[in-house]
């Protein structure tokens, strides 16, 4: 029982609490229950336009602190991108994100044909890539740390890190993990491990995985993720 992580042990009941008194009950979006997003990704095409100054020709961004959309999962842009536009701007997590300013200017449709678009473009390999994985990273994301209560990563993002292939409602807004920047991959890890983000029951779910990483080890994931060869699924 020691091995669960904390919030496990708690009722449910005590949950909801802890959940409301940080305050993120007015724009927490439960994705528990959420139908397939279908957009139209050559009207996304064209409001992509301003996205591509930071993310890279069709989402492959070549800052390493930027996220790649390319190839990433509809269903995941378009909730993340509703996160952004609920975001209170001035919260620290926010603060220096451009994106919540971004995602005011997004009608719903806008949201699900960008997602749409970015879904459909293919990945390329990092330009910036200095480092290949090792066996520790390999290794956390097939097996987790059990000795931590690390759980595999693979069992929610899939055996080969392209998001899970289970098709159940609550998995379709689980992210594909492979080939994105280190860099950002970091601090994303980071973000979950200091419980910053407090947008979604998913981030919910990632903090409990990241509240036992150390630094070591979100380094040998982050950087095998980001050496794995991309795969064009199209
Ligand atoms: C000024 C630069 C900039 C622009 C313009 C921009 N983004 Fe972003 N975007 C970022 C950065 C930096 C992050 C990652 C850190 C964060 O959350 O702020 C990000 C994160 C995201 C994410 C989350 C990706 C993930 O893997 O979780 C999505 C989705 C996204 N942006 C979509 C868009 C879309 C769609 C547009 C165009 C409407 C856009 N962005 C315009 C800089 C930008
Ligand atoms: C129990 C399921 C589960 C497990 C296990 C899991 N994840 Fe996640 N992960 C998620 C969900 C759900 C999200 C989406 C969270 C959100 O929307 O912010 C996510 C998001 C992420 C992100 C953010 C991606 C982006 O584009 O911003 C990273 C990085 C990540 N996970 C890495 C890992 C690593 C590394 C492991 C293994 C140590 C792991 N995850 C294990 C469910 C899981």
């Amino acid at each position: 029982m020691n091995l669960l992580p904390n919030f496990m042990r708690l009722p449910a009941a005590m949950l909801l609490v802890l959940v409301c008194t940080q305050g993120v009950a007015a724009n927490y979006v439960d994705l528990r229950r959420i139908e397939p997003v279908h957009g139209d990704a050559a009207a996304g095409a064209s409001r992509a336009v301003v996205c591509v100054a930071c993310h890279g020709p069709n989402g492959n961004a070549v800052v390493p602190t930027f996220p790649k959309l390319a190839g990433q999962r509809a269903d995941y842009i378009y909730h993340r991108l509703v996160e952004y536009r609920n975001a209170d701007p001035n919260a620290p997590y926010y603060v220096a994100s451009p994106m919540p300013a971004q995602a005011q200017t997004l009608s719903d449709v806008d949201m699900r044909n960008l997602a749409a678009y970015f879904a459909a473009q293919t990945p390329t390999a990092s330009p910036t890539i200095t480092e290949t994985g090792d066996e520790q990273g390999a290794t956390l994301y097939s097996n987790g740390d059990p000795a931590k209560g690390v759980p595999p990563c693979q069992g929610c993002h899939g055996a080969d890190a392209n998001g899970p292939i289970i098709t159940a409602s609550r998995y379709l807004a689980y992210p594909m993990l492979r080939g994105q920047h280190a860099a950002y991959l970091v601090s994303r890890l980071n973000g979950y491990r200091d419980k910053q983000a407090h947008d979604s029951t998913n981030d919910f779910i990632m903090r409990g995985v990241a509240h036992m990483l150390d630094d070591g080890s979100i380094h040998a994931v982050a950087v095998w993720l980001d050496s794995l060869p991309v795969v064009d699924k199209h």
